[in-house]
């Protein structure tokens, strides 16, 4: 078999109806009625249904298919030479009220890259590999990305399987009973490189009119889960200078998130996104209020100097109010600096294929920013309309989502020929 790196690979190009079938497809499993998004959180039935689903095309594909004790799976095509594989991949679990495209698209796009290659007689050099980790979202399980963070050794398989969810549920009870406790090793093996296309999930490329993001870095992420007790009680008896109301530490906490992030200024961001009041009645005051705090930057001194403040702020407001606080770290991960070399490839790939493109970093959390602790990695963004993600109108554009696997495509190639 001829080798990738000869010049008339180049004209090779993904079938988009294709993809965008198995788009479809996909998102049937776990849809939201009257959206075009889905509801698939990690190791629920939907996960598990979706999981069959692009199992059986692994299968379809002629691709050896393994599923290590986390319940990530990699597909992996022969190349002409043994060896580590060029990676790609992503996660196919979502958020509870999640996109088609999130994730999904960088799983899918690696079927196609190897539908592409097999259609066209093409072996690389090097073998191919897709796969697929589980709990990138860490919507259900915290932390995100938690398959890929076992498989390159981040966390014990252990203390992943003991994970405790929103609903009660234990990650390790889960995976058996949906039979994706897999047995392949753990940590997975290196791959030669990895590399993951994604929807943007943010305006920045809409805005610019840019088709494809070459992604250089991933901003640190810091999750807390924090609970406030007081002294439940009467609304309409309790004068308001005896209260011990953790409804009001929690939403004084809230606001001052919001205002924090508006005085450290761009890129810090920060979301205030579950709370819970118990009992949650009209007219009681309180007994407990739980609730999350999302704080990210690129930067890692000033993400520390976030939470700093933060803390301070919630102790000293729980303190006058009477009320005590118990916090949990949900998931840390500094920033991450991608490969420049990958990041170079991509880039030069999208241009070499006709396509607008920049360099960029990322304002989400990926599988990828986990597989650069062990392989060459970099990330191919497409873009979002109205930069909308995590909600089921996130949209990207059949013309976009083809560019961009195009770029994974030829970056793939490239990767397996050097
Ligand atoms: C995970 O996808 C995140 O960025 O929250
Ligand atoms: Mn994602
Ligand atoms: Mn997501």
């Amino acid at each position: 078999m001829t080798s990738v790196s000869e010049l008339s690979y180049s004209e090779l190009r993904i079938d988009i109806d294709r993809l965008s079938r198995r788009l479809a497809e996909l998102a049937a499993i776990g849809a939201i009625e009257g959206t075009e998004g889905c509801a698939r959180l990690a190791l629920t039935d939907e996960d598990k249904a979706g999981r069959d689903l692009v199992v059986n095309w692994m299968h379809d594909l002629g691709l050896e298919v393994t599923i290590d004790g986390i319940g990530n799976v990699v597909g992996t095509m022969a190349g002409q030479n043994a060896g580590p594989p060029v990676m790609c991949g992503s996660h196919i679990d979502t958020v509870r009220t999640g996109g088609r495209y999130d994730g999904n698209l960088g799983v899918l796009a690696g079927l196609e890259v190897v539908e592409t290659l097999l259609t066209a007689g093409v072996t690389p050099a090097r073998p191919l590999a897709v796969a697929f980790f589980t709990d990138e979202e860490g919507a259900r399980f915290p932390p995100d990305m938690l398959g890929s963070l076992v498989y390159v050794g981040g966390m014990a398989l252990e203390e992943a399987l003991d994970i405790t969810g929103i609903d009660g549920a234990r990650v390790g009870a889960e995976l058996q009973r949906i039979g994706y406790d897999g047995s392949a090793p753990l940590p997975g093996a290196a791959p030669y490189a990895f590399v993951e296309v994604h929807v943007e999930q943010g305006p920045v490329l809409e805005v610019e009119n840019i088709t494809i993001g070459a992604v250089e870095s991933v901003q640190g992420i810091s999750w807390t889960e924090v609970t406030v007790t007081g002294q439940s009680n009467h609304a309409g008896t309790t004068p308001m200078s005896l209260r011990k109301d953790p409804g009001f530490v929690a939403t004084a906490a809230a606001t001052f998130a919001r205002e924090l992030a508006m005085e450290l200024g761009h890129p810090q961001v920060a979301t205030v996104g579950r709370i819970e009041f118990f009992p949650n009645l009209v007219n009681v005051v309180p007994a407990r209020a739980t609730f999350t705090i999302d704080l990210r930057n690129t930067d890692e001194e000033v993400l520390q100097e976030a939470e700093r403040r933060f803390a301070t702020f919630l102790a000293a407001t729980a303190q006058s109010e009477g009320c005590t606080i118990e916090t949990t770290i949900l998931a840390r991960f500094e920033p991450v600096l991608f490969d420049p070399r990958i990041v170079d490839i991509v880039h030069g790939t999208a241009q070499s294929l006709g396509h607008s493109v920049q360099r960029m970093p990322s304002g989400a959390g990926h599988d990828a920013q986990m597989m650069a602790r062990v392989c060459p990695t970099a990330m191919v963004f497409t873009p979002s309309v109205n930069g909308i993600s995590h909600n089921p109108a996130e949209y990207t554009s059949p013309e976009d989502l083809e560019a961009g696997t195009n770029v994974l495509l030829h970056t793939m190639l490239t990767l397996a020929a050097e």
